[in-house]
């Protein structure tokens, strides 16, 4: 602490508070820039060292840290990240299509799986599909509570602050009910957008690439007053939890939205044949391009709630709704190079450099080949002049070569045998039973391949595995090189080994005491985890997002899967688990079969603790137990019946066993039903089931 100056001494104090308040506004800005616009100017050492020039100030005169000192402003401490929000009811994403015929297939689906009549009257409304980023508002009482973003569906980020300052939103509902939560797409117009990248470029700060990224960056910002400058707009489409619901259709819904004060689109429709459907959508993509918004396609969605409720949910999107995309953005280039990229698990894939091209307002210099196959079939070579296209979020495609027959082109594209990275054997697995060669080329080095390691590191780590915020790809690859972290385990030690060997985090380029102090804290959150989560950041093949929760859903803990994993009678339990393949039960035998796997899971379970999984509806009575459907079911389809009790937390099982607790027999159930009544199940009929379930 440095000496204090005397109280007399004038001439310091004016001294002191000149630099102060030079200080001051300075760091202010450089919150704003780091926060505001995700691009600071100096680096964090630097930022760092005017702080501690401005405390030391502080310390020294203490008349200067008055309510406005920088140290004391609230919602700038730049540790400060947003909070989540559960979402109590998920935030799902919807299905797409393409082609027209997919319309009449999705109305046919929606049929089928209630078990109507082919020419049953089904009521669909058309809306179009707003390309922003969803938002949920929690009214209560009328009153805006809270608002977050979708995150992974499950869990988003507190952005109430921030929704506040949106003026197409209301803070006050009328005649809403006690708890509404409305969701629905936070968008910017594409006028407003090009207005605010003038004001960015004449303030010498970033553009911004679309409305999209331009909406989610404003959205997605720390100080609200960044938010308050940018003009968000809102449209509301569906809901979350609701006390009552005001209407028993997807329209009376969005009617009812409008009346409460609402934003709504004024293009939604209620179609009632896939005709109707496709005219609408027809409709809407003619007037695309003076809607003033970007919009990406049409939304269908079943307008009978009680239908909705009936058919819910298939992995993470209704079978109620699909989207009905426009075609893809298309564009011209040239390929610079061709690469290959290593992935998580030894997929060798062929990347295309391009030179930069626009594709539907987004400037694109990378382009997937998939495999070796598919650059032979479209006999893509350095130099060629390709068609690519983007859709969506996903990475952009070659369509194909549109030069082939130019004069001096290229030799053929040689696929690699080795891994670039490691050098080990690069393969195509032969399916043992159809001799045919897997369409992905693989590196056979799985533990010694460092880019696989870093990219199971990187998959550890994402927003939708362990979320460790702080350590995003560019920081994985760099504590990687410089050995750092090598194991998942490493990266829980990485505090208790700052300093020891090289120097500290806080003393790196690019790092700083601040962001060391965020990224210890961001690791630290993470030592407890959900089980789901752990499962999926372990990134055993063939387990996604979807897998890892029904693994996490059956055997609850952790522990549980670990040991089914390595038992015989364990692997008949996965492999019985609806949903789960032979694959995948596999994959997860062979990863836990693996010495190198066991050492690094005992290592990491020593770090991090799993949270359980609470088991779905686990007060239904018909929670846990395991069911068998036979015979012919009236009031449902077979789809629609296993749904129902999976809903309900009960597994439905195929066949009669030991196991089984309850049989529903409709009519016409034969050697099944003889079955359970020698081994004593109980069995019921649809009309019982219904009221079990829960549905008269
Ligand atoms: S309905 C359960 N309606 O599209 C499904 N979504 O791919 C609820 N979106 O995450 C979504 N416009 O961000 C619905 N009119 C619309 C939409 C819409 C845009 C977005 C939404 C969602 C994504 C799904």
């Amino acid at each position: 602490m440095p000496k204090k100056p005397p109280p007399t001494d004038e001439a310091g104090l004016a001294e002191a508070r000149a630099e102060h308040a030079r200080l001051g506004a300075e760091i202010a800005e450089h919150d704003r820039r780091y926060h505001g616009e995700d691009a600071p100017v100096i680096s964090d050492a630097d930022y760092d060292s005017l702080r501690r020039r401005y405390t030391t100030l502080e310390q020294a005169f203490p008349s200067l840290a008055g309510a406005d000192s920088q140290n004391k402003r609230v919602g700038s401490a730049p540790s400060e990240k947003f909070a989540k929000v559960r979402h109590v009811v998920p935030m799902l994403s919807l299905g797409n299509i393409f082609e027209d015929e997919e319309v009449a297939e999705f109305c046919a689906r929606v049929r089928r799986f209630l078990g109507l009549a082919e020419d049953a009257e089904l009521g669909v409304t058309a809306e179009p599909k707003i390309d922003g980023l969803s938002c949920a508002l929690r009214f209560e009482r009328g009153l805006l509570v809270q608002a977050a973003t979708r995150g992974d569906g499950f869990e988003g980020e507190d952005v109430t602050n921030n929704v506040r300052t949106i003026a197409a939103i209301p803070q006050k509902l009328t005649g809403a009910p006690d708890v509404l939560e409305v969701r629905g797409e936070v968008y910017m117009a594409h006028a407003d957008f090009a207005a605010m990248n003038v004001r960015q470029a004449e303030a010498g700060k970033p553009v911004f690439a679309n409305p999209r990224n331009a909406a989610a960056g404003s959205l997605r910002q720390l100080d609200a007053r960044i938010t308050a400058e940018r003009p968000l707009r809102f449209f509301a489409y569906a809901w979350g939890e609701v006390s009552a619901l005001p209407a028993d259709t997807q329209l009376g819904m969005i009617e009812a939205f409008k009346r409460f004060g609402l934003p709504v689109n004024p293009l939604t429709r209620l179609c009632v044949s896939a005709q109707e459907m496709i005219a609408h959508y027809r409709a809407i993509e003619a007037q695309r391009a003076t809607l003033g918004y970007d919009i990406d396609g049409v939304v269908y969605k079943v307008n009978s709630l009680a239908l909705q409720q009936r058919l819910g949910f298939v992995s993470r999107s209704p079978r109620w709704a699909v989207a009905h995309k426009f075609p893809a953005e298309q564009a011209t280039t040239i390929v610079e190079a061709i690469e290959i990229n290593v992935g998580r698990t030894g997929a060798l894939t062929p990347i295309a450099r391009l030179r930069p091209v626009t594709v539907g307002g987004v400037v694109v210099s990378n382009a997937t080949l998939h495999n070796e196959d598919e650059i032979a079939r479209k006999d893509v070579r350095v130099g060629d002049c390709v068609r690519v296209q983007r859709a969506g979020d996903v990475i952009p495609q070659v369509l194909g070569v549109v030069d082939a027959d130019r004069p001096g082109r290229g030799p053929a594209y040689v696929f690699p045998t080795i891994c670039p990275v490691c050098g080990s054997a690069a393969l195509r697995e032969i399916d043992e039973k159809t001799g045919v060669a897997d369409v992905v080329t693989r590196c056979t080095g799985t533990l010694v391949c460092s880019a696989q390691a870093v990219e199971r590191l990187k998959h550890f780590c994402s927003r939708n595995a362990m979320d460790i915020e702080g350590l995003g790809d560019k920081q994985i690859e760099l504590f990687f090189a410089e050995g750092l972290i090598k194991t998942a385990a490493d990266i829980f030690t990485l505090e208790k080994r700052d300093g020891a060997k090289g120097p500290r985090l806080s003393e790196r380029d690019g790092f700083g005491e601040l962001s060391a102090r965020n990224l210890f804290a961001a690791i630290e959150a993470r030592r407890s985890v959900a089980v789901n989560r752990f499962i999926y950041a372990l990134g055993i093949r063939h387990i996604g997002e979807t897998n890892a929760r029904r693994l996490a859903r059956h055997f609850g803990d952790f522990a549980a899967l670990r040991a089914a994993a390595v038992s015989v009678e364990g692997r008949a339990e996965i492999d019985a688990i609806d949903g789960i393949g032979p694959a995948v039960a596999e994959a997860l035998v062979d990863f836990f079969a693996e010495p190198h796997n066991e050492a690094a899971l005992d290592q990491l379970l020593t770090e991090v603790k799993t949270i359980p999984m609470e088991a779905v509806a686990a007060d239904h009575p018909l929670a846990g137990k395991t069911i068998v459907f036979t015979g012919s079911l009236e009031k449902m389809s077979r789809d629609e019946a296993k749904a129902m009790a999976e809903r309900l937390g009960a597994k439905v099982s195929g066949s009669v066993s030991a196991k089984t607790d309850l049989l529903v027999a409709g009519p016409g159930a034969g050697s099944k039903l003889t079955k359970a009544r020698e081994l004593g199940i109980e069995a019921i009929d649809e009309e019982e089931w219904f009221r079990r379930a829960g549905r008269a």
